[in-house]
């Protein structure tokens, strides 16, 4: 009896390949219209004296039907398992893909090497706004209106009513755009980095601090001007030290210390006599570049109109100053030729120059 249906069911789930399909079996067979459900409610038609044997038979084809289904279900299981594990093995014994490296930019590397050396020699940054007043550039730097040192800056000029969303600058960090702190008159992107000296100085006197004043302040400057050698932004930095009896000594030997830090000491060096507005007496610095000598940076003995303009009594205190450009740093010592390429966001550029 049943002998077809145990055969068919056999043969049919010995061909299934996967859970679903076997799934369907189940329901073809037993399932409430399957194929040996029918038969089972067949019981309740029979005679009493053909019930027991005929149930006795139709059991053992669904207990059999059964286990053949529970079986494959299992072996199913187990094979989808294992051809998983196969295809989403990971191979730990693999490199790791290369990834893209980021490097630092030149003029964030020489801006760290210069904290470093600034701070060693005791000056504390300072910040101060990129946008600054008329004022903070030029008047309290001795430098009064129609001087003709304005034009020697090739200022680029902002509209004089500030705008009113402009939130005051944050600080900390290197100096943001944005206008801080900005007096009445014109505006102006600053074109150097001696307007941060005024700002500390004023922020100390109204503080009712007294130097010794030791300063550094670093950052974006701009000039209208861009050819080979200059682009309409770059970076300055510039140090300030004010107490009582400095003189020209000490600023020759802080700068030989700065640049000597910085370049190492094979370089050599030479002051020159030169003019700032700022600064009285004032000189460039050169170092030897292979037969020729290139100039580095401005310094001079603080102007005492400079000292007088923020309060600091210049009978009692004296102090030097002197500035950099960041860009001519970093090209001598890292050997990089063309300044203007310093902003072209070149990656082949940044991989070969950076750090
Ligand atoms: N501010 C000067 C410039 O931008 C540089 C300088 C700084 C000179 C400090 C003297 C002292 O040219």
């Amino acid at each position: 009896m049943f002998e077809s249906l145990k055969t068919q069911s056999l043969e049919e789930i010995s061909r299934v390949t996967d859970t679903r399909a076997l799934e369907d079996l189940r329901v073809k067979y037993l399932g409430k219209k399957g194929l040996v459900t029918a038969e089972m409610s067949k019981i309740a038609t029979l005679l009493p004296e053909e019930k027991k044997a005929f149930g006795a038979q139709v059991n053992a084809v669904r207990d059999e039907v059964t286990k053949l289904l529970d079986d494959k279900k299992e072996q199913l299981e187990e094979s989808e398992i294992n051809a998983r594990l196969e295809t989403e093995k990971v191979d730990i014994t693999l490199p790791a893909r290369p990834q893209p490296e980021g490097k630092i930019h030149p003029i964030a590397k020489v801006m760290e090497e210069i904290t470093a050396i600034l701070s060693g020699l005791g000056f504390e940054f300072r910040d101060g706004p990129n946008i600054e007043d008329d004022y903070h550039n030029f008047t309290a730097l001795n430098i009064p209106e129609n001087h003709p040192a304005r034009q020697m800056h090739d200022t680029f000029y902002l509209p004089s009513a500030p705008p009113s969303n402009l939130p005051p600058q944050a600080g900390g960090g290197f100096s943001s755009p944005l206008a801080g702190g900005i007096k009445g008159g014109l505006r102006v992107l600053r074109t150097h980095t001696s307007p941060v000296q005024i700002r500390a100085m004023e922020n100390y006197i109204k503080d009712g601090a007294k130097p010794p004043f030791r300063i550094f302040s670093m950052g974006r400057t701009y000039r209208s001007d861009s050819d080979m050698t200059h682009t309409p932004m770059f970076h300055q930095v510039e140090a300030l030290y004010i107490d009582r009896g400095v003189n020209f000594g000490h600023l020759k030997w802080a700068v030989n210390e700065f640049v000597t830090q910085f370049f190492g000491s094979e370089f050599e060096m030479q002051f020159r006599p030169s003019f700032f507005p700022f600064t009285e007496p004032s000189a460039e610095v050169d170092i030897r570049w292979g037969d020729r000598w290139l100039e580095i940076m401005g310094c001079g003995m603080v102007h005492e109109n400079v000292l007088k303009n923020v309060g600091v009594n210049p009978e009692e205190y004296s102090g030097f100053a002197f500035g950099a450009g960041i860009e001519r740093m970093a090209m001598l010592k890292y050997n990089i030729p063309d300044l203007r390429q310093f902003f072209e966001s070149d990656l082949r550029w940044l991989q070969h120059y950076g750090f």
